[in-house]
């Protein structure tokens, strides 16, 4: 069933659990995940970007996750990741999206307030759910110096302020981790969660999660994080499976059969992911 990001989170945050949010552009990925998810009985979050988006067409990509969002016998929400364009935002609210993510952390304090609480405004009256960021989710530069890697992280007090002047149903954190494949070991700042969800006792959101160490993520969730954003980890396994099965057989040329161990390999990962969040059996 669609259901939306608050309907998820607000249970998670409760139950002290995370759920996955696994970002799709096509027929395949929506299909590993929604599989994964109902053979492992837990709730999940489909998200676009708006690069998603733009590669398969709004009315396409919102089509293919709501509909098998309805039919699944799991929660799911169908998740604008973020953005940051206004006229995309209105489309997605428009288009069926059942939680939105306005991300406004590249602005400094006040611009961010500014325009996140213009998105939670409509969106809250539209019934849509809205996730926003304070801090920054890192690059993936190996040797940040210090000072960058704390300017880089919410400042909890900041937080809670940002968070009485928007309304946001969730808040994504900077912590130390980064999108895309990491070079070294990410360290991630723990007592910063604890502090933050501490203070704020509202759903919290951990980006860049692909490559990050299966126990750094079980603690991060224990420390109050509740929803565990991956999109990496897919992308390469299934990069991986389909490379392996088109150097095992040239003369294959049926897209069906050459995208689907792709997509059972992104299955796979997404099993292994819900297990890590602890949101297996809490459909
Ligand atoms: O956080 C970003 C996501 O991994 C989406 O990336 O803009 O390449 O679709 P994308
Ligand atoms: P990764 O690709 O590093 O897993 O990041 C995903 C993400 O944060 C999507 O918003
Ligand atoms: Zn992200």
């Amino acid at each position: 069933m669609l259901v939306t990001g608050d309907y998820i989170l607000s249970r998670a945050s409760e139950g002290n659990y995370a759920v996955g949010a696994f970002n799709t552009s096509n027929l395949e990925i929506t299909k590993a995940i929604i599989e994964a998810a109902e053979e492992m009985n837990s709730p999940v979050i489909i998200q676009t970007s708006q690069g998603a988006i733009k590669y398969a067409g709004l009315k396409n990509l919102g089509s293919i996750v709501r509909k098998m969002a309805e039919d699944a016998s799991v929660p799911v929400a169908l998740h604008l990741d973020h953005g940051t364009d206004f006229n995309v935002i209105m489309g997605c609210l428009r288009d069926g999206w059942s939680s939105i993510m306005i991300d406004g952390s590249k602005h400094e304090f006040e611009k961010n307030v500014e325009v996140t609480a213009e998105i939670t405004k409509i969106a809250g009256a539209m019934g849509v759910s809205v996730e926003a960021e304070i801090g920054k989710i890192g690059g993936q530069e190996e040797h940040i110096v210090v000072d960058e890697r704390e300017a880089s992280m919410t400042d909890p007090a900041e937080a809670v302020e940002f968070v009485k002047l928007t309304n946001c149903d969730s808040l994504a954190i900077g912590v130390g981790t980064a999108h895309g494949p990491y070079k070294g070991e990410p360290k991630l700042d723990f007592d910063r969660i604890e502090t933050i969800k501490g203070l704020l006792k509202m759903p919290l959101v951990l980006h860049g999660c692909s490559g990050v160490p299966e126990k750094d993520v079980v603690k991060a969730v224990s420390l109050g994080i509740n929803k565990i954003n991956i999109d990496t980890d897919l992308r390469q396994a299934f990069a991986k499976a389909t490379r392996e099965f088109l150097d095992s057989d040239a003369n294959e040329y049926d897209p069906r059969k050459i995208l689907t161990p792709g997509m059972n390999a992104m299955k796979e990962v997404v099993k292994t992911k819900i297990k890590m969040c602890g949101s297996e059996n809490k459909a």
